[in-house]
């Protein structure tokens, strides 16, 4: 990723906001003139600040597909970046309130910020609303928009059923340690993070290169949600060994009980009284009961366990991505995504 075109990039994000916080004809009016400024601020405050890796992967993934093109094909793909950006913002706002946490990229959760509380669910369902005004915005007229208004809702979809197995050992009044199994860990990942945050970006640049085949399409999510479920597995392990000052965030996941990679690794190896300890001491605030599932993380060595699986998957992805006999796409996607995700801090 050239750090020109993180600026390019970054330089197109106040034409979005603009087309988005501007009263058209219909709308116009003082009275609803409070609401076009409320989105402008919900942008600013939680599109910005983040890695931006999924919206720069369409522009990449675009260029790449393309090798030359238009300056307008460029603008239509840098605005349909940013509403995959806005995208991940909406889940995000609506995430940190199920998930009851306190930062967000350095900053305050949105919900968290005085006079905003339970709005932010309106403003979270507005952002994602907002994805599909820009893709009205910028492409009604090309013969992929329906193609990807397709897509963006088959992965908004994909992402709530995820987001509802996310919740399902959250929410429970008691714990039971037997809903905590590798299969459904396995499709939570893929559903709530490999659809929308690995396949989503790669697949909208391949509709507007008119790419739009089944097949094709089939092989590049295979594997992108390959990739996507390892990212979701290191934001498990950052959850609780990623420092906060890099990653922006302070993690719930043993407080909340939430299905994370270190517990389902904890219960492959636990004795039956180490899981005495699970069972006592998992999804509550208390800090002590907290640190006694600290203990028993680091008495199971999950942070080398991790380190391994890490490298060992990494591998094996890298290799099928060597091994594709007809890739549709250039294998420099997925191994540029494999890179730049691998020991990643944050
Ligand atoms: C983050 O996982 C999970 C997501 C980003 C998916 C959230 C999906 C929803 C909230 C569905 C709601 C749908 C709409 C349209 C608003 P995590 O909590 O493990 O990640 P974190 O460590 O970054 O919090
Ligand atoms: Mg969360």
């Amino acid at each position: 990723m050239t750090s020109e075109l993180w600026k390019t990039f970054e330089d197109h994000f106040p034409k979005v906001v603009q087309a988005l916080s501007s009263p058209d004809g219909k709308h116009a009016g003082n009275g609803i003139t409070w609401s076009y400024e409320r989105i402008k601020e919900v942008l600013e405050y939680n599109v910005p600040f983040g890695k931006r890796t999924r919206g720069l992967t369409v522009v990449s993934s675009f260029k790449l597909l393309m090798g030359n093109c238009s300056q307008e094909e460029l603008e239509i793909a840098l605005s349909v970046g940013w509403a995959v950006e806005i995208l991940q913002a909406s889940f995000l706002v609506a995430d940190d309130v199920m998930d009851q946490s306190q930062t967000r990229r350095g900053q305050l959760c949105w919900f968290r910020k005085p006079g905003i509380g339970l709005q932010a669910i309106n403003d979270s369902m507005i952002l994602e609303s907002c994805v599909f005004s820009i893709l009205r915005l910028f492409c009604r007229k090309k013969s992929f928009y329906a193609d990807l208004v397709d897509l963006f809702h088959q992965v908004i979809l994909n992402t709530e059923m995820g987001q509802s197995l996310d919740m399902l050992t959250s929410e429970q009044p008691t714990l039971d340690l037997k809903e905590f199994t590798p299969d459904r860990y396995a499709a939570m990942i893929k559903y709530k993070t490999a659809y929308y945050s690995f396949y989503l970006p790669v697949a909208v640049a391949m509709y507007m290169a008119g790419i739009s085949d089944a097949e094709s399409h089939e092989q590049s999510c295979s594997i992108l949600c390959k990739i996507g479920s390892l990212f979701q597995i290191q934001d498990d392990y950052l959850d609780l060994y990623g420092d906060p000052a890099v990653t922006g965030k302070i993690g719930t996941d043993i407080e909340e009980s939430k299905c994370s990679w270190l517990v389902i690794e904890a219960l492959k190896r636990v004795t039956d009284e180490q899981c005495k300890v699970l069972e006592t001491c998992y999804g509550q605030k208390d800090p002590e009961k907290v640190q006694a599932v600290k203990d028993l993380y680091r008495n199971l060595e999950l942070e080398a366990a991790f380190k391994q699986f890490e490298e060992v998957t990494y591998n094996d992805i890298c290799s099928e991505v060597e091994g594709i006999a007809n890739s549709s796409i250039p294998k420099e996607i997925y191994l540029n995504l494999l890179k730049k995700i691998y020991k990643r801090q944050k």
